[in-house]
């Protein structure tokens, strides 16, 4: 991987902004966009401006045209059909869909049980929270060994039952790579249905649905690369066909009559009202990226960085790191926290001194943070762009804010 040169397309890495120089370390909040994808949201709004699927004039066929290219390439990246690809704003409104179109399609009855892990984000928390206040189904939590990885011992005894499994993929603050192909077995063979989160995952690894054999997969577009207000939600083609939608109007009909309507075909079914035309033009380019940089090589970069981070904070008596001890189970996330300073405190002091920008607080997973610091943790997580000199950069900056103010 030529980093010199890959790193000429972030425009954020190649300016100072408020006089420093950016270490961004905030990627799995939300990645950096190269040009080639704001370039594209930019062909879009200048050049192809139109709603898609409404006219029949040389605008709208040509956004139409396009926007149905994203599903393809979307569909190809991660091994699934055009059909299977629905597209959503995000990983939440993914999860949200699949929650929402199992309850309008009666799955669930009162006592039913969905089991979950102890490491999930709040967005494959709080919807089947919802679900159990709105019809009494039981949400159970598998929990996390001393290594942070998934008890297996324990899942085994509270898949047994289960109607919906949904686990994620990989963690967005101790880093766990759960073994998902394990997972989806014992779920399957318990008759559930088996939901995976990947937004960590897919930006990260080389994924394929069909393999991976899950019935529902979300994620966002925003953390590989892709414009806010992308993402997928990608599903077997026969649950999409059964399945009542989640969002009703628009463009998610074939016919609409007084007394009553059919819906559109997949996977456009799944898509009520104007999507996010300019996100799927910037999605096909982000794709484009991440394939000519190639997923592997992203993979193993992330582990260096990531190897050489933990080796660093290790040496740091101050400094308590939280994720598995063997590297290869885990992503490109670390996430540790000081006896002598809020992660607030941190992560501000990082960027007001160098520019270093990682995140503090709760991750959105407060069950999980909060268990193991009630005040919250920092975390720095890294994408390909990264350098070796960036976390040499980040680890010295640490160092200081410790020194100054702790
Ligand atoms: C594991 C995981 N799941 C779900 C989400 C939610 O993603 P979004 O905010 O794009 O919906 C995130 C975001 O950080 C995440 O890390």
């Amino acid at each position: 991987m030529d980093l010199a040169s890959t790193r000429k397309d972030f425009p954020i890495l190649n300016k100072k902004i408020e006089g420093k120089i950016v270490t961004y370390f905030d990627n799995a909040a939300t990645s950096l966009k190269p040009i080639q994808v704001v370039d594209a949201e930019k062909k879009y709004y200048e050049t192809e401006c139109a709603n898609v699927h409404r006219g029949l004039h040389l605008l709208s066929e040509s956004a139409s045209r396009v926007y149905e290219q994203s599903h393809e390439v979307v569909a190809k990246f991660v091994g699934a059909k055009k059909e299977e690809v629905c597209f959503v704003k995000n990983t939440t409104e993914g999860l949200n869909l699949v929650m929402y179109s199992l309850l309008n399609s009666n799955y669930f009855k009162k006592g039913d049980k969905i089991v979950i892990s102890a490491l999930e984000h709040h967005s494959n928390i709080v919807p089947w929270q919802y679900l159990s206040k709105k019809i009494g189904t039981k949400l159970e939590f598998v929990e996390l060994t001393d290594n942070f990885e998934i008890d297996m011992n324990d899942f085994e005894k509270k898949v047994e039952g289960a109607k919906l499994v949904s686990f994620s993929g990989a963690s967005n603050t101790v880093a766990t790579i759960p073994d998902i192909r394990a997972i989806e077995k014992k779920a399957h063979k318990e008759g559930a249905l088996f939901c995976v989160d990947g937004a960590q995952m897919v930006p990260h690894k080389k994924i394929n649905f069909r393999e991976m054999n899950a019935d529902f997969f979300a994620f966002s577009g925003h953390k590989m690369l892709a414009p806010t207000g992308t993402g997928a939600l990608v599903a077997k083609k026969e649950l999409l066909q059964k399945l009542e939608p989640f969002l009703f109007g628009g463009d998610m009909i074939m016919e609409v009559k007084r007394e009553s309507s059919s819906w559109n075909e997949l996977p456009y079914k799944y898509e009520a009202g104007t999507p996010n035309i300019a996100g799927a033009y910037g999605m096909i380019e982000a794709i484009k990226y991440l394939e000519k940089i190639g997923l592997n090589n992203i993979e193993k970069h992330e582990q260096v960085l990531t190897k050489q981070t933990l080796d660093l904070l290790h040496e740091m008596k101050e400094i308590e790191v939280f994720c598995p001890k063997d590297v290869k189970k885990q992503g490109g996330i670390v996430l540790f926290g000081s006896k002598k300073m809020s992660s607030h405190d941190i992560a501000m002091a990082l960027s007001e001194n160098e520019g270093v920008c990682i995140r503090s607080g709760m991750h959105c997973a407060e069950p999980l943070v909060s268990s193991l610091n009630k005040d919250g943790l920092a975390r720095a997580s890294f994408y390909f762009y990264n350098t070796s000199e960036e976390v040499e950069k980040f680890v010295k900056a640490l160092k200081e804010v410790i020194s100054i103010f702790g």
